[in-house]
């Protein structure tokens, strides 16, 4: 469970602080933010995965995931009296991002490094627009403050709680690593083990293909799949993990639910290939993955998704 989510200087969101609860829908007119949101929890889930500087080089670099506008929006610009003019500020503009889990949050910012000068270095870093982490926090409870903070790293240097005094437990942090990644001892920093592995556990559905040449509705080799793939491929394994070591009960009301008087069946072929039957009222035989319409594929792709999370969150 996330209690809250924090996001500023990405994209459109110059300051979000989000509550969250079991289930968040987020809804809104094109353009207003949605999927900037989504973006910003993605580049929180690759930090525990070492890819947060790759991710954000995908995206153009921290440069473009700086809001684009002036840093000042007067009346008359907003009415469109007047042209959107000025400067972005972008040299010591932070992108932050932080969740509040069950026991603890964390929260990471990032800067664009000083410029190092060529002329001044025999051999200069070609690598000079990859960002810098400055700061990460974990901290015990809701709010980060300094009675709370059980670890905090400045640049290069992590310090760790030890009782009432700071040790430090790193001098010379890389400013490409996360403390997520580089602090793998789960006796002497339970922290941020228990950190890196809820958001480890974090899954994102956004990719879900339902036209006629996606993967998703070819036979595909079964094996007993606790987790649904991102892209959904492993269904017909997923809902067959379901039923027979999950809450089946679930999968088949849910299925009822949606569709009245239908229900799913499995076949392998051959070569072990998983084959879902889908068994309709009205119909002589049962349909397989790549028959059904888009909307059904879907609603059994996100039945599968929350059945095999469990209580994990995920985001579609
Ligand atoms: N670097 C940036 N600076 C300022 N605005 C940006 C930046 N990058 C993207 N945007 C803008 O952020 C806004 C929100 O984009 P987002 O993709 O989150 O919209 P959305 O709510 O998902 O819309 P839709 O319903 O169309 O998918 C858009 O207007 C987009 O142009
Ligand atoms: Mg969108």
């Amino acid at each position: 469970m996330i209690n809250a989510f924090a996001v500023s200087n990405y994209r459109s969101l110059k300051n979000v602080v989000s509550p969250l609860s079991g289930l968040n829908v987020v809804t809104g007119p094109n353009g207003c933010g949605k999927s900037n949101l989504y973006k910003s929890l993605r580049l929180l889930a690759d930090t525990a995965k070492g890819n947060l500087i790759a991710s954000i080089a995908q995206e153009g670099g921290l440069d473009y995931t700086f809001w684009a506008g002036p840093e000042k929006l007067t009346n008359s610009m907003r009415d469109g009296a007047a042209p959107i003019e000025g400067t972005a500020k972008k040299s010591n503009t932070r992108l932050r991002l932080g969740f509040v889990g069950k026991e603890f949050g964390y929260a990471i910012s990032l800067g664009m490094p000083a410029p190092q000068g060529f002329a001044g270095h025999r051999d200069p870093s070609m690598f000079q627009f990859d960002p810098e982490i400055k700061r990460e926090c974990i901290w015990a409870g809701d709010v980060c403050r300094p009675s709370s903070c059980l670890i905090d790293r400045v640049g290069p240097v992590v310090k760790v709680r030890s009782g009432r005094k700071w040790e430090v437990y790193n001098a010379h942090l890389n400013s490409y690593e996360s403390i997520l990644n580089e602090i793998s001892d789960p006796v002497a920093v339970p922290e941020v083990h228990a950190v890196r592995q809820t958001i480890r556990h974090w899954r994102f559905y956004d990719q879900f293909r339902t036209d006629p040449q996606s993967i998703i509705r070819t036979p595909q080799i079964g094996t007993r799949t606790p987790v649904l793939d991102h892209d959904g491929h492993s269904l017909v394994a997923a809902l067959r993990t379901i039923h027979e070591i999950g809450d089946r009960e679930a999968l088949y009301g849910a299925i009822e639910d949606a569709f009245p008087g239908s229900t799913i069946n499995f076949e392998a072929d051959a070569s072990n290939r998983f084959v879902l039957q889908f068994l309709q009222e009205g119909l002589l035989r049962p349909l397989n993955q790549s028959e059904l319409s888009d909307g059904t594929l879907r609603y059994l792709l996100l039945v599968a998704a929350l059945l095999t999370q469990g209580r994990l969150p995920c985001w579609y």
